[in-house]
């Protein structure tokens, strides 16, 4: 876009600032894992998950604030750049990031299931023993993460490490209200014959300071989106998310080919 100064240019999302107080997020078709971007995009991909997005910040919006402003994002673009945000572009308040992520886990996989099978505990929080890969937890947790810059790799860390980070009282709060949004997303999805294996969550605080939902919420680049039918303890189950590419990369490490080279961000489509 040449109508709005550019803000932030991340590995899937574009950010441009509308005034002062206001963000154009413009949801690209690139997917990337482990700070990997992939040089091909998906056509159509960023235009589904905001659509996502938005039915989730819709459906959920009677927990938590969210950053949406309701205005159109066509309406603060040149007329010739209204093509290229069109479905694919949020208008958002402008917040103060919290500096973790918030993640909240129902059943074990990913990081959660490696850390399980170390210690027996994800982020601090025990578990009960003889878990499997895929196994529902007694209840979902909150295992928060750092957010790593460019380059790095998010740390998982525990609830009192989050408590140092922004705060006890936030990191409570955080921690209440994305076990909320997980349990009644959760919920839903499974009328739907899905599982919501697990999810990120980011918040930030408005200018009063009211911790508000931002970001892409409960998309498959978010989340691990599972057929409710498929789901077998100790077996990787099919996913409707990026797993599949998280997959591919570690597996290109085992057999010692090279990950594709973190690629510049290629230009939106037209
Ligand atoms: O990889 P891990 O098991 O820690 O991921 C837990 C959940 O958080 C997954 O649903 C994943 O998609 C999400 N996540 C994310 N962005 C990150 C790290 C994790 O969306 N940077």
């Amino acid at each position: 876009l040449h109508s709005l100064p550019l803000v932030g240019r991340g590995k899937v999302r574009e950010n441009y600032a509308v005034g002062a107080d206001r963000l154009l997020m413009v949801a690209s078709d690139r997917i990337s894992a482990f700070d990997v971007v992939m040089g091909e995009p998906i056509p159509g991909k960023g235009a589904l998950l905001t659509r996502m997005a938005l039915f989730w910040f819709d459906k959920l919006g009677h927990v938590v604030p969210n950053h949406l402003t309701g205005d159109a994002p066509e309406s603060v673009v040149a007329p010739d750049e209204v093509a290229q945000v069109r479905g694919r572009a949020m208008l958002v308040k402008r917040l103060r990031p919290l500096p973790i992520e918030a993640v909240v886990r129902g059943y074990l996989a990913g990081s959660g299931w490696k850390e399980y099978q170390d210690s027996g505990t994800v982020c601090g929080v025990p578990l009960p023993p003889g878990l499997q890969l895929a196994s529902k937890l007694p209840q979902p947790i909150f295992t928060p993460a750092t957010k790593a810059e460019m380059g790095e790799h998010d740390e998982n860390i525990s609830f009192e490490r989050a408590a140092e980070i922004i705060g006890a009282e936030r990191a409570a709060e955080v921690r209440d209200v994305a076990l909320r949004l997980y349990t009644e997303a959760a919920a839903y999805a499974l009328t739907k014959g899905i599982v919501i294996a697990d999810t990120k969550f980011e918040f930030g605080l408005d200018e009063h300071g009211t911790l508000t939902l931002m970001d892409e919420v409960l998309t498959p680049d978010s989340s691990r989106f599972w057929p409710a039918d498929s789901v077998r303890e100790g077996e990787n189950p099919p996913s409707f998310d990026k797993q599949y590419l998280r997959d591919w990369l570690e597996q290109a490490q085992v057999d010692g080919r090279p990950w594709p080279k973190r690629a510049p961000a290629p230009p939106l489509p037209d």
